[in-house]
Parts: structure tokens; C-alpha cells; sequence
């Protein structure tokens, strides 16, 4: 008797949990996503062009130009592209016509300021205006004479704010840099901003400027940060952290920021079957989740990751893929069973 009477508990869980996943993915399945990549650091990732041609290996909607590496403070910017251009030969407006090419295919291109290595900080109220009138008519919808890359207009600014050279946490000004940079956006001309925090929460650089709520896209790190990325089959630290940046920010989509490639990052990085069978799923019920951000294209070409995730995030190529020693970690049931386990903690037990 209490052996059947288990059984059929037993059962029933297991309906619950099925009729409670098919509705949370089916909710899901409806919310925009979209993967954003870092180009620019790396000399055989391809031109911008090849990057933005949507075809078999890669389907991108942002692709970030890495980066302005030095400016504010009394320095004199500096664009650093590794060898794909000159900037002090003034080689770098070739990059025109190629951003141009990436903006035709609707793919939004954004530059990206600061970086893990550069010298950059804001001094003052008047430097942040300095820096935002600088990237205006440099790179947006202002004019110079001397355009690094040309008459394209970029959509925007990326913030890749990270400990700056000196080692000293700043957050002062990048609050006034972004306000700055948000005034100029106008119907005719939109100026989209983003920033790419690290995973543990709140952001020691750019923390106070994400409450301003003018950034349109949040990257999260998620690599090079052990506290909260994905390590050693452990998945709930990742989720956690998710979880109180989604919840935290007021406006904007929010990305996951993931290495494209085990080499990518010392560490972070997820296996494609995990992302597609226990992360996204999960992701996909903030309401604010936007998709997916990788660094960089030079990973991506050798590991084909996003391609994997490509075109509504993990619908195709399921299981045929996962020969491939980047996609998969164990087998798609161990994962299946427990992403019950994991949605259950993290969205209903809470
Ligand atoms: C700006 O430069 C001054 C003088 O060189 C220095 O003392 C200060 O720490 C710098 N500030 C930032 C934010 O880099
Ligand atoms: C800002 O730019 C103005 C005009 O170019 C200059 O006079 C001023 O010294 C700059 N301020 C800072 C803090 O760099
Ligand atoms: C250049 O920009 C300034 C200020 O942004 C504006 O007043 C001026 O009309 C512009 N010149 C041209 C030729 O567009
Ligand atoms: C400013 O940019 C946003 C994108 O964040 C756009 O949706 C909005 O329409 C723009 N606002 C104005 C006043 O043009
Ligand atoms: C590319 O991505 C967009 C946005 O996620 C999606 O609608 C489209 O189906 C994708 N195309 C391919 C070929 O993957």
C-alpha cells in the first residue's frame, strides 16, 4: 500500500514538473534574443565585414569595436585594434565602409571604451563632457576633421570599465559620461549605450552608473570572475548572480557574457549543451534577458560556439553536434534532470 501510494506521488511530481517546464519554456520562447561579439583584439578573426556576414557560422545583432583604450584625464585618446590598423597612420578609416557593410545587415556597431588593459580615467565633471563631446564628434553623429574611422557613425558606446592601470577603484564620472553621451540621442540619430560589467554584484566601477538607467544593453562578464561564473559542473553560483543583476537593473536587456572558447578566458567558460539545455531555459524567464555576449570573433571562428547557439538561441543542432569536444560536457539527460532541480530552486523555491 505505501509502496503504491509513493509511486503515485512519485508520478505526480514528475507530471507537475513537466506541465511547469513546458509552460516556463513555452512563456519563454517568446522573448527577443540575441548574440553581441567583441571584435578587435585579435589579428586573424576576419575584417568587420566577414564578422557581419550573417551566413553559416555566425548570426550576430552587435558587434563591439575593443577598443578606445586610452582617454580622459589630459590623455590623448587612443584607439587600440591590434594589427587590423594604424591608427597614428590614420589607417583605421578603411574601417568605414565595413561598418557601414555591418549597419546595412541591421547589426548595430558600437565602440567599446576602456578595457582590462589602457590608461583611462575621469578626472571631473568637465573631463566626462570633454570625453563625450570627444566620442560625439569623433565616432557618432558629430563631425572632426579628422575622423578615426571615417564618416560611419557608430550606434554607440560601449563601457568595458575595469580596474583601471593604477589599480584604484573609480566610480566617479561614468555616471556623467553616460548622461552626456544619452543627451545627444535624438529620433534622427540614435546613441545606444552599453556597459560590461563583471558578475560579482554591484560593479566596483560601474556601479553607480548603471542606476542611471540610460543603458540600453548590460553585458554581463561572466569569465575571469570565480566567485560567480560557471566552474567545475557548478551552474547555481552563475544563476544566483544572474538572478540579482536581472532584478537590480530597472532598464536596459541584459546579456550573458560568456567566453567563445575554453582559451577565451582562464575560466567561465560554459558548454554549449549546458548553455542550451539548463542556462538559457533559465535566463529566458527574466524579463529583461536580451541573449547572449562573447568574447571575442577570433574564438568564436575556431570553436564555431555561436553557431551552436545561433538563431533563437539552442533550437538547432542539438544532438549531432555534440561530438565536438567544445559542446558538450556529460549527456543531455544528467542535464534534462536537472534542470527540474535548478529551475525549482531558483525560480520557485527562491
Ligand atoms: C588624473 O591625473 C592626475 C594628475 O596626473 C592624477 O593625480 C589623478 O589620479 C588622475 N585621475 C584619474 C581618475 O586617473
Ligand atoms: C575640456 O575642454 C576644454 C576645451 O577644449 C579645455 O579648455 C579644458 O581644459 C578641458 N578640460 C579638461 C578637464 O580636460
Ligand atoms: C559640426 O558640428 C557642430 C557642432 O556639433 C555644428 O554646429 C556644425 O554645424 C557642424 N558642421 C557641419 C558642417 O555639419
Ligand atoms: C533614444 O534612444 C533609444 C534607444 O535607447 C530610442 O528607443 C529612443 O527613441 C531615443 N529617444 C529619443 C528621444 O529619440
Ligand atoms: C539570426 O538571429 C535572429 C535574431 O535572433 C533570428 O531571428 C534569425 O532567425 C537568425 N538567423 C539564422 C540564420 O540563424
Amino acid at each position: 500500500m505505501i509502496r503504491n501510494k509513493i509511486v503515485v506521488l512519485y508520478c505526480f511530481s514528475l507530471v507537475l514538473n513537466l506541465v511547469l517546464i513546458t509552460f516556463l519554456l513555452s512563456n519563454a520562447a517568446e522573448s527577443s534574443e540575441n548574440i553581441a561579439i567583441y571584435w578587435g583584439q585579435n589579428n586573424n578573426e576576419g575584417t568587420l565585414t566577414e564578422t557581419c556576414a550573417k551566413g553559416n557560422y555566425n548570426n550576430y545583432s552587435y558587434v563591439i569595436i575593443a577598443f578606445l583604450n586610452k582617454f580622459g584625464n589630459g590623455t590623448t585618446p587612443e584607439i587600440n585594434l591590434a594589427d587590423h590598423c594604424d591608427p597614428s597612420s590614420n589607417d583605421c578609416t578603411m574601417l568605414s565602409t565595413h561598418i557601414k557593410n555591418c549597419q546595412m545587415k541591421r547589426i548595430k556597431v558600437l565602440l567599446s571604451i576602456g578595457g582590462a588593459d589602457g590608461e583611462y580615467g575621469l578626472g571631473s565633471t568637465d573631463d566626462a563632457k570633454n570625453v563625450s563631446d570627444y566620442l560625439w564628434n569623433k565616432f557618432l553623429g558629430g563631425n572632426s576633421s579628422s575622423r578615426p574611422f571615417g564618416d560611419a557613425i557608430l550606434d554607440g558606446i560601449d563601457f568595458d570599465i575595469e580596474k583601471n592601470s593604477k589599480g584604484k577603484q573609480n566610480q566617479q564620472h561614468w555616471e556623467e559620461l553616460a548622461r552626456f553621451l544619452k543627451s545627444r540621442n535624438t529620433s534622427t540619430q540614435n546613441v545606444y549605450l552599453s556597459a560590461a560589467p563583471q558578475c560579482p554584484y554591484p560593479d566596483g566601477e560601474l556601479g553607480v552608473a548603471l542606476e542611471t538607467g540610460v543603458f540600453d544593453y548590460v553585458w554581463i562578464q561572466f569569465y575571469n570572475n570565480p566567485e560567480c561564473d560557471y566552474s567545475e559542473s557548478e551552474v547555481n553560483r552563475l544563476l544566483d548572480s544572474w538572478k540579482r543583476w536581472t532584478k537590480s537593473l530597472t532598464s536596459g536587456k541584459v546579456f550573458l557574457g560568456l567566453p567563445a572558447s575554453p582559451a577565451a578566458a582562464d575560466n567561465g567558460y560554459v558548454p554549449a549543451d549546458l548553455l542550451c539545455e539548463i542556462v538559457v531555459p533559465v535566463l529566458r524567464i527574466s524579463r529583461n534577458y536580451g541573449g547572449v555576449m562573447l568574447w571575442t570573433t577570433h574564438y568564436d571562428k575556431q570553436s564555431g560556439y555561436s553557431n551552436y547557439i545561433k538563431s533563437s538561441l539552442c533550437t538547432q543542432q542539438k544532438s549531432p553536434e555534440c561530438g565536438g569536444n567544445y559542446y558538450c560536457s556529460h549527456t543531455g539527460s544528467f542535464y534534462r534532470l536537472n534542470l527540474v532541480v535548478v529551475l525549482w530552486k531558483h525560480f520557485l523555491l527562491l
